[in-house]
């Protein structure tokens, strides 16, 4: 299913032969993108509105994420997806339920280059893949974060799906949004989850690399205990 309850801008097309960097060093970077990409960044938008408001575990707290696993930069074949791993650590950190982002039709391939094409393809037609199942009530819930890994700069665009369908039932909810990466940061997603979701706040996120999240978990997690409990959760 698309949403897996789990309790608790574009840039040029790479060529063949052409770089395996990441796709961010093609992809042009804003300044604001740049100050972003030393990890995190002080969260601003504590989530007054939701202490005292109870849903799914009775934390009032969601996590929604999507992540991949299979063949993904600098880390090999995982079994893990890096997102996935944060995602579960500020579960922990803050007591709340998680919700993985699945596609419908799972056409995302294993190997990362192949993987590459088909994210450029999407985000250069602009795509809205489906995710399967129902998403959840949200209703219960005042804080939403919300990470994946950046793709060519970007929201995977199936993320943008979520966020267009999901834009009603977000408004008035704070929204933090995190991310893994491999060299562009938070990559504008705070911006760009603002744009999508207008009538919700946006605090300011959490910027992981993939590969600290497979390969020193425990300075990560420390990372994410004190970022989560700066939010007063
Ligand atoms: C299609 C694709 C595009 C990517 N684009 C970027 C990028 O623009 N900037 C970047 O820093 N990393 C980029 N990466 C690296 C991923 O963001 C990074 O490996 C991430 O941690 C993967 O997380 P996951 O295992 O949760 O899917 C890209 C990876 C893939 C597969």
């Amino acid at each position: 299913m698309a949403l897996a309850l789990m309790g608790c801008g574009g840039s040029s097309a790479r060529g063949a032969g052409e770089s395996t960097a990441p796709p961010e060093q093609e992809a042009a970077k804003t300044q604001e993108d740049k100050e972003a990409d030393e990890s995190k960044t002080e969260p601003s938008a504590a989530p007054e509105d939701g202490k005292g408001e109870r849903g799914g575990n009775g934390s009032g707290v969601l996590v929604v994420y999507f992540s991949r696993t299979g063949e993904q930069y600098e880390v090999g074949v995982i079994e893990e997806g890096n997102t996935a791993i944060v995602a579960q650590m500020i579960g922990e950190a803050a007591g709340a339920d998680l919700f993985e982002i699945l596609p419908a039709d799972d056409h995302y391939p294993e190997t990362y280059e192949e993987l590459t094409e088909v994210a450029k393809d999407e985000q250069r037609k602009k795509a809205r893949p489906a995710y399967a199942g129902e998403v959840p009530d949200l209703t219960p819930y005042q804080t939403v974060f919300i990470g994946s890994p950046v793709w060519w700069g970007d929201w995977p665009m199936i993320m943008y799906s979520f966020f267009e369908d999901h834009a009603e039932d977000l408004a008035g909810k704070t929204l933090i949004p995190f991310s893994t990466h491999e060299g562009s940061g938070l990559a504008g997603f705070d911006r760009k989850l603002s744009s999508a979701c207008p009538e919700s706040t946006v605090g300011e996120g959490l910027a992981v690399r993939g590969y600290d999240a497979q390969n020193d978990r425990e300075a990560v997690r420390s990372r994410v205990e004190s970022w989560v409990l700066s939010m007063g959760f």
